[in-house]
């Protein structure tokens, strides 16, 4: 069965709450998720490039794991998107192209709460709205942008309860994308 690739970068995983605890839910099911670590593949910050196309072209699905920063990816997610969509490779004329059709998620955790991130809340604009960088980003490598999936409000004391339901329903989530 082809696996899909979970691609997670959290600067502080050993203090993380959630991005942790969606990290055990994936590893019930190594037969089906291959989790890519950047920070701890990679501590200096140095990026194998071929490693990491060749790890993209070996799978369809793929799902980019993070914390919310500042309204968006933490910065060594953003330079391995710098690094990897290379021209020739993920775009141009010829050779390019490499991620046409895959599908590509993001799974965010955020510390506010969904009530602040809507028209109507303190922030106004939805995670899909302030992720629309990352849209047009797959979208213009032709790749297949699916809708995003989160866990709001991890600053707002969230039971053990909705952690868990929130973990069961990033599973599903992956399964159907
Ligand atoms: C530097 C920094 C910036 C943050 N910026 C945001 C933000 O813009 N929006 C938000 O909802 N939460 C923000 N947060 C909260 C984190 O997103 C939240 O603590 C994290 O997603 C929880 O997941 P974890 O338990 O895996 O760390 C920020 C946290 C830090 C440390």
């Amino acid at each position: 069965m082809e696996k899909t690739l979970i691609i997670v970068t959290h600067p502080k995983l050993g203090s993380s709450k959630i991005n942790k605890r969606w990290i055990q839910e994936l590893q019930k099911y190594p037969d089906k998720y291959i989790i890519h670590d950047l920070h701890s593949t990679y501590p200096t910050l140095e990026i194998d490039v071929i490693k990491e196309q060749l790890l993209l072209e070996s799978v369809n699905k793929i799902v980019l794991q993070f914390p919310f920063y500042w309204f968006n990816c933490p910065p060594f997610l953003k330079k391995w998107i710098d690094d990897v969509l290379t021209h020739g490779w993920a775009f141009g004329k010829n050779s390019g192209y490499k991620l046409a059709g895959k599908k590509f998620a993001l799974a965010v955790t955020a510390g506010i709460k969904e009530d602040d991130y809507r028209a109507s809340g303190q922030y106004e604009y939805t995670l899909e709205e302030l992720t629309r960088p990352f849209e047009t980003t797959f979208k213009y490598v032709n790749a297949d942008y699916r809708p995003l999936y989160a866990f709001y409000g991890e600053e707002h004391n969230p039971t053990q309860e909705d952690i868990e339901a929130n973990a069961k329903g990033y599973i599903n989530f992956i399964e159907n994308l």
